[in-house]
């Protein structure tokens, strides 16, 4: 037994959503798109998950989040699904593909065919299972990555209250986790390796303003050292952990963020895999022409900087979508994939922005004060290639978007201390 359609998107996450909303725009017939998710739920867009989701006033909940409000766009309940005859299989997970016969099979034992496979799995986070330490299925063990995730966590944040809680990672999820517990009224230590916070994309001038902030606001940080172990108590519930400098701290709650993989399992062996991702040209197809992967599971070519990039934030996802079903439904009226890297992330009162790629020589501008506006500027072989700004305007937003996007060249570096003023003559 099985149902054919003419487009499938395999996940039902950000990309999923933002493609669906495509697919009506170029004009899908009814019964020709399926989208088949693992979760229960519509596409929503998941960065609320480490926010609003998170407040203890007025939390964001389904369906405010949908998608593509994300874009200030339409908002897709399941009954925009059903009013535009997109068949929604939620709660299902598909357990094999088989490229070749152009099928998917379904925990539930369904067949599904294809003429187009549209892959949008997204990424599982990392459990510390895989670096070797047991028992992070505690129930006051919380990671972060769906909302089945985020309703645990914040169960688990109501029964902490005036508690301590551990964060492990200093990335985005640990960054954006330990402001949301702190606006809980919970103590916070981080914990991680390197030697400041989100360390794939700050400086330490930018990482220690942000750090002197949360300080400030109680949490404390423990750098250049992993956890090895946890405490428990008699009903296996996390009571604290050890690290590796042999200290230990007091745990009423852990929240883990040390990355995430992406979920390329169904196609090792069937499609090229490049950089942890699927493999994809910038039509978004991959090496089997009639499948396709796009967000945090596709890798992809970056024009801009002239190699082949895996990306792990939003509006990639978006972007990426939208380019897929036009790729595949207007062929002829489309090009190469051309996209400029940006991620974002909003913490307390602090709201930053980052265009580009963070490498080669920095300059700093601004006011590296709370509720001033600052930044940076990335210089590689002569070339501006990436921007950070906080506490920007949305027109000075698009301001060093615009500037990053034309990669100017720089002569003197002193130039860019401008901040602004520099990226508005370019
Ligand atoms: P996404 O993970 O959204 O969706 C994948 C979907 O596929 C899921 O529904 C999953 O269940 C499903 N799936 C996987 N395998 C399956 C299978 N075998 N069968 C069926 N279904 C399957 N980015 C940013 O730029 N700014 C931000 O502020 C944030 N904030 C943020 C907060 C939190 C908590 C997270 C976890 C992530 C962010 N991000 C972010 C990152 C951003 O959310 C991410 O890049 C996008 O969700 C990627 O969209 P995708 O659709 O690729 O994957
Ligand atoms: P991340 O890659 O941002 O950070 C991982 C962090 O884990 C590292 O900074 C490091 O400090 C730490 N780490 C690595 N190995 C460790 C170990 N063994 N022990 C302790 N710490 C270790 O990943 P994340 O914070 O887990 O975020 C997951 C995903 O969600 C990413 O794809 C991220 O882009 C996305 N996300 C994005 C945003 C945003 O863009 N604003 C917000 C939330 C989540």
């Amino acid at each position: 037994m099985g149902r054919a359609f003419v487009y499938v998107i395999l996940g039902g996450g950000v990309a999923a959503g933002y493609a669906a909303l495509e697919f009506t725009r170029k004009g899908v017939s009814e019964g020709e798109l399926c989208i088949i998710s693992e979760e229960p739920v519509a596409p929503y867009e998941r960065p609320a998950l480490s926010k609003g989701f998170l407040l203890p006033e007025a939390p964001a909940r389904l369906p405010s989040f949908h998608t593509c409000v994300g874009a200030n766009d339409e908002k897709l309940t399941p009954k925009w699904y059903k009013e535009h005859g997109i068949e929604l299989v939620l709660g299902t997970r598909v357990k094999s593909v088989d490229v070749r016969r152009k099928t998917l099979l379904s925990s539930t034992g369904e067949t599904i065919s294809y003429k187009f496979l549209i892959v949008a799995t997204g990424a599982r986070a990392l459990k510390l299972e895989e670096f070797g330490v047991e028992g992070s299925d505690a129930e006051n063990v919380c990671y972060l990555r769906d909302l089945s995730d985020a309703n645990r966590l914040a169960t688990a944040m109501e029964s902490s209250s005036n508690g301590n809680a551990v964060v492990i990672g200093g990335g985005y999820i640990g960054m954006e986790c330990a402001a949301s517990l702190v606006i809980n009224k919970i103590n916070v230590t981080m914990v991680f390796p390197e030697a400041h916070c989100m360390a794939r994309l700050f400086t330490p001038k930018i990482a220690s303003l942000y750090e002197d902030f949360y300080r400030a606001k109680g949490v404390k940080f423990v750098k250049g050292t992993v956890l090895t172990s946890f405490e428990f108590d008699s009903n296996k519930k996390v009571t604290g952990v050890n690290l590796k400098d042999g200290s230990q701290l007091p745990a009423d709650l852990v929240v883990v963020g040390i990355g995430i993989r992406p979920n390329t399992s169904l196609f090792e062996g069937q499609l090229t895999i490049e950089k942890g991702g699927i493999k994809v040209n910038g039509k978004m197809q991959s090496s089997d022409s009639s499948v396709y992967a796009i967000g945090d599971v596709a890798t992809f070519p970056v024009k801009l900087f002239g190699d082949m990039r895996r990306l792990e934030h939003v509006d990639s996802a978006r972007k990426s979508a939208r380019h897929v079903v036009s790729a595949i439904m207007e062929p002829d009226k489309t090009g190469e994939f051309d996209y400029l890297p940006f991620f974002y992330s909003r913490v307390f009162a602090f709201s930053w922005q980052f265009y580009g790629d963070p490498t080669g020589e920095v300059v700093h501008f601004g006011e590296f004060e709370e509720g001033k506006a600052f930044g940076a500027y990335w210089v590689k072989k002569g070339h501006l290639v990436g921007s950070f700004l906080e506490g920007g305007t949305k027109e000075e937003y698009e301001t060093i978007s615009k500037a990053t996007k034309l990669k100017p060249a720089v002569i003197d570096l002193e130039e860019l201390g401008r901040g602004l003023e520099f990226a508005q003559t370019v």
